[in-house]
């Protein structure tokens, strides 16, 4: 398919055409991600915790978000791939999140990166955009202030929230970010917000008034063991663990009754030669 550019992200808003975003994090889902003609691939740094097994992300590294980023740039062909920058990788200042930006794009491969935010991250994504580096923003829950905020919590769910909110997606727009994310979000606050705005926003728990949607992929394909916590806006499209966790059962019980490997697995040698070699 004809790769997706901001141009054709820009062709969809205007259209009204829902903007389709997933999370990925290597190359076979990342593959997956692009062959199913996702709009935009994030390497989220979500990673930390459902890849890399982190209790949150602030663990994360600028250089392991730029490995993952690589392995998910070589398998999007079609998808335009965004990078997430990683906590303490751009709040110093606007020259250390261009840096950082600079690194993401030369190294790791993505067409742009996205950084968590409202208005106080304006002047940071105007440095990184003055550069010619696409900027997705990420407003309502910034996951890496979980600190500050007090946990994963709703945002905008009083009128001087939701104002903050409007405030700060107005900022972001005004900075040059493309697009962005807003997410935890009442679905009448994010809607109204989406329709002040020129630009396009990607819901993730804020209803279906935004322009698009994203979820985090090993969330929403269900892999993940029984009884993990979900928040409340993911919705399970499949049963991954499901289908891995009989796979690998199947295997060690044909392993140990040594059904596997059968002779179609196994490379064959002329009779004549092993009878020399066996004597
Ligand atoms: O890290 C991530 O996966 C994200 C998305 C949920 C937007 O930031
Ligand atoms: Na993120």
């Amino acid at each position: 398919r004809k790769p997706v550019t901001i141009n054709t992200i820009q062709s969809l808003y205007r259209k009204k055409e829902p903007i389709t975003m997933i999370t990925a994090h290597d190359f076979p889902s990342a593959h997956v991600a692009d062959h199913a003609g996702m709009d935009i691939v994030l390497v989220g740094d979500s990673l930390a915790m459902v890849a890399l097994g982190m209790d949150d992300t602030s663990e994360v590294r600028l250089d392991e978000m730029i490995l993952h980023c690589r392995s998910v740039a070589r398998a999007t062909t079609g998808a335009f791939t965004v990078g997430d920058m990683p906590m303490g990788s751009y709040e110093i200042s606007p020259e250390q999140a261009l840096e950082s930006a600079i690194r993401i794009i030369k190294e790791g491969r993505v067409k742009a990166v996205k950084l968590e935010g409202g208005k106080e991250v304006a002047p940071t994504i105007a440095k990184i955009t003055s550069a010619g580096i696409p900027v997705l923003a990420h407003v309502g829950l910034t996951p890496q202030r979980q600190n500050a905020l007090g946990g994963f919590r709703v945002q905008g769910k009083n009128v001087a929230s939701a104002l903050k909110l409007l405030e700060d997606a107005k900022a972001v727009q005004e900075a040059g970010a493309f697009a962005m994310v807003v997410e935890a979000v009442p679905a009448e606050v994010a809607a109204l917000v989406t329709q002040q705005l020129k630009v396009p926003t990607i819901g993730i728990g804020a209803g279906n008034g935004c322009s698009g949607q994203v979820l985090v992929q090993i969330d929403m394909l269900g892999n993940f063991p029984p009884g993990r916590f979900l928040p409340k806006f993911v919705k399970k499209y499949g049963n991954v663990w499901g289908e891995s966790m009989k796979a690998i059962q199947a295997y060690k019980a044909e392993v140990k009754s040594r059904e596997y490997p059968a002779p179609e697995h196994t490379y064959p040698m002329p009779k004549e030669e092993y009878e020399e070699f066996a004597r």
